[in-house]
């Protein structure tokens, strides 16, 4: 597969105007959207404003459907299993507490997984009395798919798993993993907040029943976006924890009938700009092609980790075969929150990755927090010399 040609990407920063001023490597936190998302949002806020709200969402109307279309087609899914919410972790929360667990029902998951995943097992343990199982990865980072089988009992219900990770660059086998669920029937749910936009999800693929996304991240969707997709023949299996007169409708004073498609998981009321925003990105992601994005993702990615590893007191912490975008290190006598203060002193933004976040995984390797460096495709190699040039000259003034 070709990667994206310099051309294109001098052309993707013209199209995004914070690329002009500075280095932007926290794309795994939020990356700078194209202009077009920007201009789209406030034209429509521009007609809510002057037409008024309900009218301009009629104006909008089919601009407005087709963001699931868009959505469906990212990820080989069919429009009515997308329900659109304002981030990941609402989606994930409102597939996760859509599954009715009995006491002693086992949820398989990983080391790699997000807080809010894992606190949401915890509290079903607490209700429910479940059991939580964690396959840890090898000694290389390695998810082990044996292990795994060997977990799963008559008693497992839900295998749940983050793809990406937020503060490690390493990959789970989603694809294998989902053929370990399908032969043994289990619901699989995937958190694919970090993955959409930068690696291509295919949904049938991968075998997923549940799958939730953030818009802000490799998207470049505007904050407050997200989605779920909910594969339609297991719809009926989820409770529903809110219901309006949208996802429901009012048959008799004493029925009423859900709706029939993945709008179902939604409410009536929601921002309407941050739809159109949300369709704008993955519009743009789909024509520049998420395996191409994937391809230069990869390339920058090795790039900035071999640039790195070449620096006295520099160590990274990416492990795993497959490796993405993320790029995680720290630097010998200076913590991460430092070196981010110093890097965006520099107009370079890194995030930095703390142990809340991903605790199996950061417990496990005895680490507190590290620096994240998150490349995307609109970055340059220029932009990763600049980087390691300024970690070397960290690194060399410490004392
Ligand atoms: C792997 C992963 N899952 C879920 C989330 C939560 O996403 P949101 O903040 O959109 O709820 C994040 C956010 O960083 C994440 O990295």
């Amino acid at each position: 597969m070709n990667s994206i040609s310099e051309q294109e990407v001098l052309q993707f920063r013209q199209e995004t105007k914070g690329t002009a001023n500075l280095t932007h490597f926290n794309n795994a936190g939020a990356s700078l959207p194209p202009d077009e998302v920007l201009t789209t949002m406030i034209n429509y806020l521009e007609a809510e404003a002057t037409m008024g709200g309900y009218e301009a969402e009629a104006m909008y109307q089919p601009e407005l459907l087709r963001t699931y279309d868009l959505i469906a087609q990212l990820i080989n899914a069919d429009s009515d299993e997308i329900a659109i919410l304002e981030s990941a972790s609402a989606a994930w929360m409102i597939a996760f507490n859509g599954i009715a667990f009995s006491k002693g029902d086992e949820i398989i998951t990983c080391e790699m997984e997000y807080v809010t995943n894992l606190i949401g097992f915890l509290h079903v343990q607490k209700r429910d009395g479940i059991c939580i199982k964690v396959i840890p990865n090898d000694e290389y980072g390695n998810f082990s798919l044996p292990a795994l089988e060997e977990a799963i009992s008559p008693k497992t219900k839900l295998l749940a798993i983050t793809h990406i990770a937020s503060g490690t660059g390493g990959m789970m086998p989603i694809a294998a993993i989902g053929a370990i669920a399908r032969k043994y029937g289990i619901l699989y749910l995937l958190d694919a907040c970090q993955s959409a936009g930068q690696v291509p999800i295919d949904v049938k693929e991968i075998g997923c029943d549940m799958l939730s996304v953030t818009g802000r991240k490799y998207l470049r969707a505007p904050r407050g976006t997200g989605f779920l997709f909910v594969r339609k023949e297991i719809r009926d299996q989820l409770r529903l924890t809110a219901i309006d007169g949208f996802n429901a409708e009012w048959v008799t004073t004493t029925a009423y009938k859900l709706r029939d498609d993945g709008r179902r998981f939604e409410l009536y009321e929601k921002n309407r700009a941050l739809t159109l925003g949300l369709g704008r990105a993955v519009a743009y992601a789909l024509h520049i092609g998420v395996d191409r994005i994937w391809t230069r993702i990869q390339l920058l990615s090795a790039s900035l980790r071999q640039n790195l590893e070449t620096i006295d007191g520099v160590t990274l912490h990416d492990t795993g075969k497959q490796k993405c975008g993320i790029v995680t290190f720290s630097i010998e006598g200076i913590t991460p929150q430092e070196i981010k203060i110093k890097l965006a002193a520099k107009k370079i933004n890194v995030s930095v990755a703390m142990a809340k976040s991903t605790l199996y995984y950061m417990d496990k390797n005895q680490l507190t927090s590290v620096v994240r460096a998150s490349v995307h495709y609109y970055n340059t190699e220029e932009e990763i010399d600049g980087l390691c040039a300024a970690v070397l000259e960290i690194s060399k003034l410490l004392p």
